[in-house]
């Protein structure tokens, strides 16, 4: 356990997709600036659809470095955020070994270039299945933790809904 962080953030965790590196890192060590544990998901593997190389081990190692430079702890996971059984795995290991859940940052994803007319179904399903359906499923196996810690954030109710 290391000791307390100053900074906005302090005590909290955060949770962020796509953390290997580029934006996804960045965020990381900004909030552990902040004083924000990390628990960081990452495919670091490639999607067959990407036109270039996406994430691997060493990049996600970095960003585990970087964070802990900053006196913060970090949790790696290899996860891909198609996999909502995955996800809830990293969630449910996180609370276990970090204690909470306060922040969800929803960042992975890949960039097709491929014009509409050119690009084929296997492509835009599986950007979808990331950019799209990824963040569904990070928030929805991440977001329980945050209810349940009763610090903040609210589930939205059917008895709630407009009328
Ligand atoms: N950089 C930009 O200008 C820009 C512009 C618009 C949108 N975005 C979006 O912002 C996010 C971050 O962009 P970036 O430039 O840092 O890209 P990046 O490729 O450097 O980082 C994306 C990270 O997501 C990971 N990832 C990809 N698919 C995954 C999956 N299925 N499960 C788990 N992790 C996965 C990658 O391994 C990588 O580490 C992406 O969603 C991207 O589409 C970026």
């Amino acid at each position: 356990m290391s000791a307390p962080a100053g900074g906005r953030l302090a005590g909290k965790v955060a949770l962020i997709t796509g953390g290997a590196r580029g934006q996804g890192r960045s965020h990381a060590v900004r909030l552990a600036e902040e004083g924000a544990d990390v628990v960081l998901v990452d495919i670091c593997a490639p999607v067959a659809s990407a036109p270039y190389a996406t994430a691997d081990p060493a990049d996600l190692e970095q960003t585990v470095t970087l964070v802990e430079e900053l006196d913060r702890r970090a949790l790696a996971v290899r996860a891909d955020v198609r996999d909502l059984a995955a996800l809830q795995a990293a969630v449910d290991g996180a609370v276990a070994e970090l204690g909470r859940i306060d922040i969800v940052v929803a960042n992975a994803g890949i960039a097709g270039y491929a014009p509409a007319l050119e690009m084929d179904e296997t492509t835009w399903q599986e950007m979808i299945d990331i950019n799209l359906t990824g963040a569904w499923k990070t928030v929805r196996a991440a977001a329980p933790a945050i209810v349940e810690g009763g610090r903040g954030g609210r589930s939205c109710s059917p008895a709630r809904s407009p009328g």
